[in-house]
């Protein structure tokens, strides 16, 4: 399998999904996970966020069914509606500036957010790259978040893969 982390957070949200269903993209990219959620939700929504004016072209260029919204914007602000599952692919754009990466305060900021208005029997999906700077002190500040959610509403499953570098969260909540 060459990117099993990629494959494992695939297989949570085909599990998780109905088409009617909204999710969000908290870090759309290049638009391949974009792509992804949009096919599992053809009769549902897509809100698809980056701060990069260039990630947007390129998702938008990947990815252009009407029920898929762009925003061009950081995650640290959500689109007012409810949700099944959003999903952040953190680190940097492929291809791109590598210094312009998610960074673990906006990203704290977001799940936190994102906690109050997923739906009940939905999720966060979060990859993580721990092994740039950045990428360590964000994985680090997620777990000390996941350590204080209450564990009668939601359940955290950790992925580590030994000789690979991207780890994967996914988080259930399951009562409010
Ligand atoms: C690893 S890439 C995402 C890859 C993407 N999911 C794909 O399938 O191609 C991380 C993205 O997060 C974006 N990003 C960084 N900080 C952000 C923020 N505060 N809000 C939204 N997006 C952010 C970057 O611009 C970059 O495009």
């Amino acid at each position: 399998m060459k990117k099993p982390h990629l494959e494992q957070a695939y297989g949570y949200w085909k599990e998780l999904l109905k088409p009617t269903d909204t999710v969000i993209d908290a870090t759309c990219g290049n638009g391949h996970d974009t792509l992804r959620l949009a096919e599992l939700v053809p009769e549902g929504h897509v809100y698809a966020i980056d701060v990069q004016e260039d990630a947007i072209a390129n998702s938008r260029l990947r990815v252009s069914y009407p029920h898929v919204t762009y925003l061009h914007q950081s995650h640290t602000v959500l689109p007012k509606t409810s949700f099944k599952l959003i999903v952040y692919n953190l680190g940097y754009l492929p291809g791109g500036n590598k210094h312009l990466t998610t960074q673990s305060d906006t990203t704290l900021q977001s799940v936190q957010l994102a906690q109050e208005q997923l739906e009940v029997g939905g999720a966060l999906s979060i990859t993580c790259y721990p092994r740039h700077a950045e990428g360590e002190i964000e994985e680090k500040s997620l777990q000390r978040w996941f350590g204080q959610l209450d564990p009668q509403s939601w359940k955290v499953v950790y992925h580590f893969w030994k000789d690979k570098c991207p780890t994967l969260f996914f988080i259930y909540k399951f009562k409010n």
